[in-house]
């Protein structure tokens, strides 16, 4: 895997100061720089980019869609409510991490459906910032695998 791309969803720009008890203190920045620093060490590239609008999200995937060989995505409330961002996702034939840092199976009923998890090559929730380089370690052996 060379070229790695990292979608955040709506709110997630707050991180750090949203609901600390839940998504923990990290700031979208400092997990941004764990991500870098983890994907340097296996010389991957990656892009970042995070929105609040969820055609920005399916248009960033698109844009992507020739130039990444993975995909970690935290589609926030849309993993609950977005059809067209699965059906952007359904297009890719990279893998794709579906990443929630809480754990959506122990909170609220309407957060326990994700329309993006069936897409998806795998799912990691409720483990905070640590997912994400779990979910980078995972998308590597993939790649191995093949
Ligand atoms: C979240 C979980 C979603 O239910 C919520 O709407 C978010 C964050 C998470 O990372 O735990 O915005 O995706």
């Amino acid at each position: 895997m060379k070229n790695l791309l990292i979608v955040h969803g709506p709110n997630l720009n707050l991180l750090g100061e949203r609901e600390p008890e839940i998504y923990g203190t990290q700031t979208m920045n400092e997990i941004n720089d764990i991500i870098k620093e983890h994907a340097e060490k296996h010389n991957i590239v990656c892009r970042f980019f995070q929105s609040n609008h969820e055609g920005a999200l399916i248009d960033i995937i698109h844009e992507n869609h020739k130039w990444m060989d993975g995909l970690i995505i935290n589609p926030g409330a849309y993993a609950h409510t977005s059809i067209a961002l699965r059906d952007a996702l359904s297009v890719l034939s990279c893998p794709i991490i579906e990443l929630h840092l809480s754990n959506i199976y122990n909170r609220e009923k309407f957060r326990q459906r994700s329309f993006i998890s069936p897409v998806a090559t795998g799912v990691i929730c409720g483990l905070g910032a640590a997912g994400y380089t779990l979910a980078i370690d995972a998308i590597i052996s993939l790649d191995s695998n093949k």
